[in-house]
């Protein structure tokens, strides 16, 4: 195993902090079908959270927390190895805990327009585009490289080059994302990107969480779930929003107050029926500095206690209850079913570079993109 220097054992000097270290390192993983050498990095926090990840897709493979008892579980849907991301993960179609871009979410009929050119995408999730296209950031090898040490905090930063016409998208990316783990036991994840031409860009982490752990028997039904949100973007059946936003009063939709996943989820609300489930996005209540992440949601596991924490700069987050998971695939903590974990998949509206009246998803040539979204884990009593 290599351990990225500086960032291994990194010393801790105040004087009520844990005597153990916050740690970083890296493994190989093996390498692609096409031979590209793929790598595992773990980062441990002080209270023994643990988040692994590969250069394979930037892929969150596990996410380790105590539970109430301090007992340990993986509370991160994956696979246990590089081969199954790239060969069951692909033919599902789930991108489980991948950095997905450079659309996160679907564009209607794979078709855009911007600055008086017309852009075609692959249809993958017919009739539309989704998650970047065939071969998004999700199946790329990113550079990972460790990042600066902070204070108790360990993080790496993940780099890609995405080229001028990548998936059919303008302009070539330059893209950095910062995995950074803190003694709070929150995994923020910084997204950084310029372009060398006008382009457009919504990006995401798709991690699924079972807070009771991955793979656990009763799936996610009894996790409460508030969301911060007064508002969410109803769909098609082809879940592409219909253009405004609908209130979530008096709607299954309602997770101001928080709720169980599973209490409405069976409703006979036509927006369940055609996605199955959650697969909707939740306009975010917003406040005060938008450069400052700012709570999103918030679960709670009441069997185990243990809790999670997203704020995030993104306006909205796309909430999936793992309609897809139709028990076709055995996953890292057994074969996985609808209902076994939920995502806070913070980004920009699905659809946007065709839906004007949604916040804008374009990336000129002069800007940098920015964005920050926090997963902190806890437990409760
Ligand atoms: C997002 C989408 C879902 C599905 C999953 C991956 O959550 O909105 O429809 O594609 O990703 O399976």
């Amino acid at each position: 195993m290599t351990t990225f220097g500086s960032l291994a054992g990194v010393a801790f000097l105040a004087a009520a902090t844990p005597t153990v270290a916050a740690t970083l390192s890296t493994a190989p993983f093996g390498a692609t079908a096409d031979g590209k050498p793929v790598s595992l990095t773990t980062m441990t926090s002080v209270h023994g959270v643990t988040v692994k990840f590969m250069s394979y897709g930037g892929t969150i493979t596990e996410i380790i927390t105590p539970d109430r008892q301090g007992h340990p579980a993986n509370i991160e849907l994956g696979f246990s190895s590089l081969r199954d991301y790239e060969t069951k993960g692909a033919e599902g179609g789930f991108y489980f805990g991948a950095l997905v871009g450079r659309y996160a979410n679907r564009i209607a009929k794979g078709h855009f327009s911007l600055d008086g050119h017309d852009y075609t995408l692959a249809i993958n999730n017919p009739p539309n585009s989704l998650h970047g296209g065939l071969k998004g950031f999700d199946k790329q090898v990113w550079d990972v490289q460790p990042g600066a040490a902070s204070g108790q905090a360990v993080s790496a930063v993940l780099h890609l080059v995405s080229p001028d016409g990548d998936q059919g998208f303008p302009g070539k990316l330059d893209l950095s994302v910062t995995y950074t783990l803190s003694d709070d036991d929150a995994l923020s994840i910084q997204y950084k990107a310029t372009t060398d031409k006008d382009t457009v860009l919504n990006l995401t982490n798709h991690a699924y969480f079972n807070l009771a752990g991955a793979g656990s028997a009763d799936g996610v039904f009894q996790q409460v779930l508030m969301v911060n949100a007064d508002q969410y973007t109803p769909t098609d059946k082809t879940s592409i929003p219909l253009g405004h936003n609908a209130p979530v009063q008096g709607t299954a939709f309602d997770f101001r107050q928080p709720t169980a996943i599973g209490a409405r989820l069976r409703s006979d609300d036509e927006q369940l029926i055609w996605a199955q489930g959650y697969d909707h996005n939740w306009v975010l209540n917003k406040q005060g500095d938008a450069a400052v992440p700012q709570l999103a949601a918030r679960a709670f596991d009441p069997a185990s206690g243990r809790t999670l924490d997203c704020l995030t700069t993104e306006p909205g987050v796309q909430i999936y209850t793992g309609n897809f998971l139709k028990g076709a695939y055995a996953g890292n903590g057994g074969v996985y079913r609808q209902t076994d974990a939920f995502t806070l998949e913070t980004q920009h509206f699905p659809d946007s570079p065709n839906q004007p009246s949604f916040p804008t998803t374009e990336l000129k040539l002069e800007q940098t993109f920015n964005s920050t979204t926090v997963f902190r884990f806890g437990v409760r009593k």
